[in-house]
């Protein structure tokens, strides 16, 4: 049975479309789940907003904790790792991992930065094989084929690959670059443009990102189902 991890990055708590001021990574996001589980409603979601709770930014002593090995740990280390320990179970757990997050700054929120950080972890998602200097990292969650879908919201438009302002777009090339890292390599992207734009270029930006959700989910859905039929009774 697939589980879904579902995270929430923007600023904004509200869904566009229902109130004022609302967030459309957020629509995305609760739009790709809300359809998932009408197909599926068995399949097990967590959900984590870090754009409300964003988790904490790496310190020195977590750097020492996180690069002692397992079971040379003091006590105090472990305390120190216990909030990654969490959010890297729920990653670990997960088979789609679903992004809601604006663009800021031409980058991603700090606070999917301080979750990157604290989920990319020497000997849990990644692993060092120091007798090669060369290409020592071996991704950990290489281990199952895991999803990511990344629903993006931006003030302006051009943003997408191949775009005007391609180049000046760092949310998605970053993220993808991270989650490959530790082996999650299924990556979709889906984006809201032209939040800043507003009218008729917002309307027809979102109904088009709903639309490509939309399909998005079905495609998942079938790969779950022949997956499924696949294994043995
Ligand atoms: C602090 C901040 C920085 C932003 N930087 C950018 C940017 O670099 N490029 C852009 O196109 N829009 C930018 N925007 C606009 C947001 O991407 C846009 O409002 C988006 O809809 C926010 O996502 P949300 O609707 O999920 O909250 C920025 C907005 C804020 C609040």
């Amino acid at each position: 049975m697939p589980h879904i991890l579902h995270i929430d990055a923007s600023a904004r708590p509200g869904i566009a479309g229902r109130i004022e001021h609302g967030s459309h990574s957020r629509n995305l996001s609760q739009f790709f789940v809300s359809q998932w589980q009408a197909s599926r409603p068995a399949d097990p979601v967590t959900y984590r907003d870090i754009g409300q709770n964003p988790p904490s930014f790496i310190t020195h002593d977590w750097i020492a904790s996180s690069f002692t090995p397992d079971g040379q740990r003091e006590p105090w280390m472990l305390d120190t790792l216990a909030e990654s320990e969490q959010l890297v179970a729920e990653l670990i757990a997960a088979d789609i991992l679903v992004i809601g997050t604006p663009l800021y700054n031409f980058g991603m929120p700090a606070a999917l930065k301080a979750w990157v950080d604290q989920v990319v972890r020497p000997g849990r998602t990644v692993g060092i094989d120091e007798t090669n200097p060369i290409e020592p990292y071996i991704p950990l969650l290489a281990d199952r084929p895991r999803h990511a879908v990344i629903l993006t919201a931006r003030g302006g438009v051009g943003f997408e690959a191949g775009g005007q302002m391609a180049h000046m777009n760092h949310l998605e090339p970053s993220l993808l670059t991270a989650l490959g890292f530790i082996g999650i390599t299924r990556v979709h992207c889906i984006a809201v443009e032209g939040q800043e734009v507003g009218g008729e270029l917002l309307a027809t930006s979102v109904t088009e990102a709903l639309r490509k959700v939309n399909v998005l989910v079905d495609s998942l859905l079938a790969t779950v189902e022949a997956v499924a039929l696949a294994e043995p009774a």
